[in-house]
């Protein structure tokens, strides 16, 4: 009998069917792909201990008894402790002036509440603890850190039974985190959504994959069909790490608005921008992204003062609806979006294609 090929070794490390993981921050999508046999880690980066607790405990309710992750970001290079009052009096006069500038020629309205940045675990690392010790105390069955090296919490996760994943954009960083013991590394390329790195994602998966000897390596940015999957696994990958697949689908809590540019929207009307946060981000264009990558522009501030500056462009733009303004993180991959299926057509699909796929190679049914 042929090995399925689709059972890999981060299916046997989480009791998962699909070598899928999807993530995101909206906790239907996450429900949906772990009850459909995939895996899912939900962004809690920017939410309070109490909100964590709360959504760990809904998705408990809805997947009975099967595992799940949680998102957070730990950038070393982020504050102590200071507070957004004292983050927002550093930014220097030019910088505001040039925002004031942007609000003014694209009309962008105000905010309708306070910057909802706050509890950005990206802010400050008092923040950042406070929400990696809920996740301690709960026990997830995977913590994941989206930036910056999780190797200083593996002692206490391992001690409880949880796995550690780290996401990385070089070479070196998974050598880092390699040695010190994570139980899977997420190896994502350029093509990705959100903070991406400067490498391919076909050159940083197999490279990752070279060095990792039994550690699963899961390959992210562009994985939005069948084929990526199959592609992943023939690089060595144990898995695909997918973000913008789900944002379209139809449990997502994404405004219509943005369902709408992105299913309209294909890698060219993506952008690689240090505008919004001060780190290289993959997001849909739009005029805050454009006019930062003008000659002219003043230097982007480091993280996590650029995003205090760009929040009340994406907050206005967000709050008022202003589908000409609006942003999101969105990939390379997008322009594979073409209709808002359910997130279990959305797996399904993935598998099928991926079996498709191999067929074609192999000659044989899989
Ligand atoms: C809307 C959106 C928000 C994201 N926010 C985070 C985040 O808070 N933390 C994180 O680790 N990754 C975040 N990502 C990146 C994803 O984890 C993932 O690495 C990326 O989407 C993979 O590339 P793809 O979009 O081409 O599938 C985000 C992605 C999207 C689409």
């Amino acid at each position: 009998m042929t090995k399925d090929p689709l059972r890999t070794k981060l299916c046997d490390m989480l009791g998962i069917e699909y070598p899928i993981v999807a993530f995101t921050h909206c906790k239907d999508v996450a429900v949906a792909v772990i009850n459909s046999g995939g895996f899912a880690v939900l962004g809690e980066a920017m939410h309070t201990p109490d909100e964590i607790v709360a959504d760990i405990k809904w998705i408990r309710e809805r997947v009975e008894g099967r595992p799940f992750g949680i998102d957070l970001v730990l950038p070393a290079s982020s504050p102590l402790s200071e507070t957004l009052d004292d983050m927002l009096a550093k930014i220097p006069e030019t910088h505001r002036e040039f925002a004031r500038k942007i609000k003014q020629e694209f009309d962008v309205p105000d905010p309708k509440g306070p910057v909802a940045l706050h509890q950005w675990g990206g802010l400050n690392q008092e923040i950042a603890r406070r929400q990696l010790d809920v996740l301690l105390d709960e026990r997830v069955p995977v913590i994941a850190s989206g930036l910056g090296s999780p190797a200083f919490i593996l002692d206490a996760a391992h001690e409880r039974g949880m796995k550690v994943f780290g996401l990385v954009g070089k070479t070196r960083q998974a050598r880092r985190q390699l040695e010190a013991g994570v139980d899977a590394i997420i190896a994502q390329g350029y093509d990705a959504a959100g903070h991406t790195g400067a490498v391919g994602t076909f050159s940083i998966v197999p490279d990752v994959v070279s060095i990792a000897g039994d550690t699963p390596i899961i390959a992210a940015g562009g994985v939005t069909t069948g084929r990526h999957l199959a592609a992943a696994l023939c690089l060595g990958a144990a898995g695909v790490w997918t973000g913008t697949l789900w944002l379209a689908s139809r449990e997502s809590d994404v405004d219509m608005i943005i369902k709408e540019k992105l299913l309209a929207a294909g890698a060219e009307d993506t952008s690689w921008s240090k505008s919004i946060s001060g780190m290289t981000m993959r997001v849909l264009k739009c005029p805050w992204t454009e006019e930062w990558a003008k000659s002219g522009a003043p230097e982007v501030l480091p993280a996590p003062y650029q995003m205090l500056l760009s929040s009340d462009y994406i907050q206005g733009a967000n709050d008022n609806r202003r589908g000409d303004l609006m942003t999101e993180a969105a990939g390379q991959g997008v322009g594979f979006l073409t209709s808002m299926k359910p997130a279990r057509q959305i797996v399904f699909d993935m598998v099928e294609g991926a079996l498709d796929a191999l067929e074609q190679l192999t000659g044989e049914p899989e």
